[in-house]
């Protein structure tokens, strides 16, 4: 035993001796952290694992990276804490999800700003997405969106816009009255149209009408319920030198050679979770195509197309860390269980210059059943995530 509660024991590889300590680092409750963080995505993570991360391995003013942000969980927790921040990700949703959050706006303006766009000359409804609103909440909704769209093609678009985006993107369809939407699935998982007609037809129920200006008040209240002066001023520090991208995480140019002190990530783990498809009406409220999507987010069907694809991320992973820095790669547990990555991530950070720090399984009774999406997180009554630490000698 090493610290209270953390075991230290090690595994072999490739000849090298790599330290294992199995704990609980950081918690697995849901609602842990910062309210800011309170946005849905698909397979995202505690804003505790990184928060565990950022403040061993990184001072403020210092680079914070996620190849792979999704929601922008590493990143929102790293300008909370003052460290400058980049993000990656080849959904567009993702950079929309995290720079929203960056300025915090006053909500006196917020209201008023809200009251102006919902004013504006009702927009013909062309879209059938009535199994999902009231036609009134579709045409506020609706009303959004052409505002949205005008405003970034004239390049007018502001914090206070990019905050309602990113309110409304994540209001748009949900299961509790907080959201848009009738009855659905969680947010950060539309459904089909046909699949929400059968949704209706066997909870027999019809979209009743929703307050898009009320509904986005109140979350944006919520999200920023616990925020102080010195976190919002390091939230708009954050926001000057941000750097949000939209790439492959193998080829991220903008970002200069050992540039990075911490990165921390977690990857698309095969082709397990459909972050296109689940992502259809956000990126439909945004006028993103969701096929182009589609075709770029990874989706390896074998465990060795995924390994050629993440072999070229650690290259670059390693070319932008900074000497001396850190790389937290989460590694899934995939086939339920049976197939586990670690030994094969190993070997890629190894193969692209890393040293390998150790290894850390974060254990911890589970408080939610979390067998989602074939990656089983709660085996004998635990949720583990798995992560191997790098160091840039
Ligand atoms: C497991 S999720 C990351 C979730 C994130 N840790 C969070 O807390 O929100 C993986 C992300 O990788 C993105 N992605 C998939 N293929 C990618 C690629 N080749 N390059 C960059 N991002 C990619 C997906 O869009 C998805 O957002």
């Amino acid at each position: 035993m090493q610290a209270a509660g953390i075991n230290r024991s090690s595994i072999q590889f490739k000849g090298k001796r790599v330290p294992v300590y199995t704990g609980s680092f950081w918690t697995s409750k849901q609602r842990e952290g910062h309210n800011l963080h309170e946005i849905a995505y698909r397979a995202c993570f505690k804003p505790s694992l990184p928060k565990y991360f950022i403040e061993k391995y990184t001072n403020e003013g210092d680079v914070v990276y996620d190849p792979f942000s999704g929601r922008g969980t590493t990143v929102i927790e790293a300008a909370l804490r003052g460290r400058r921040i980049i993000a990656n990700d080849v959904n567009p949703i993702s950079a929309i999800l995290s720079g929203g959050r960056l300025c915090i706006p006053e909500l006196q303006a917020l209201d008023r700003r809200l009251s102006h766009i919902l004013s504006g000359t009702p927009v013909k409804e062309r879209h059938t997405l009535s199994m999902f609103y009231h036609k009134h909440t579709l045409n506020e909704i609706l009303l959004l969106r052409e505002w949205l769209k005008k405003r970034k093609l004239s390049g007018t678009e502001d914090a206070l816009d990019r905050w309602i985006r990113m309110v409304a993107t994540n209001r748009l369809t949900g299961h509790s009255p907080g959201f848009f939407s009738v009855y659905t699935l969680p947010p950060n998982q539309a459904v089909s149209r046909e699949r929400q007609l059968l949704i209706n037809k066997k909870r027999n129920q019809k979209p009743e009408y929703r307050d898009v200006h009320a509904l986005i008040m109140k979350k944006s209240r919520n999200l920023i319920k616990d925020l102080d002066i010195s976190t919002k001023k390091y939230l708009s520090q954050a926001a000057t030198s941000a750097l949000l991208i939209n790439s492959d995480a193998a080829a991220t140019r903008q970002i200069k050679n050992n540039s990075v002190t911490l990165v921390v990530t977690s990857p698309p783990f095969l082709d397990v979770v459909q972050y296109a498809k689940d992502n259809w009406l956000r990126c439909w409220f945004n006028d993103i195509d969701v096929n182009e999507i589609a075709k770029r987010i990874t989706m390896s069907k074998t465990v060795d197309a995924w390994m050629q694809k993440m072999q070229q991320v650690f290259f670059e992973l390693y070319r932008i860390t900074a000497k001396g820095g850190h790389v937290a790669f989460e590694t899934g547990e995939i086939h339920y269980g049976k197939t586990r990555l670690e030994t094969i991530v190993l070997e890629m950070g190894l193969h692209a210059g890393f040293e390998v720090d150790r290894l850390m399984i974060n254990e911890q009774q589970f408080t939610k059943t979390a067998n989602i999406w074939g990656i089983r997180n709660n085996t004998h009554g635990t949720n583990s995530n798995r992560i191997v630490l790098f160091r840039k000698k």
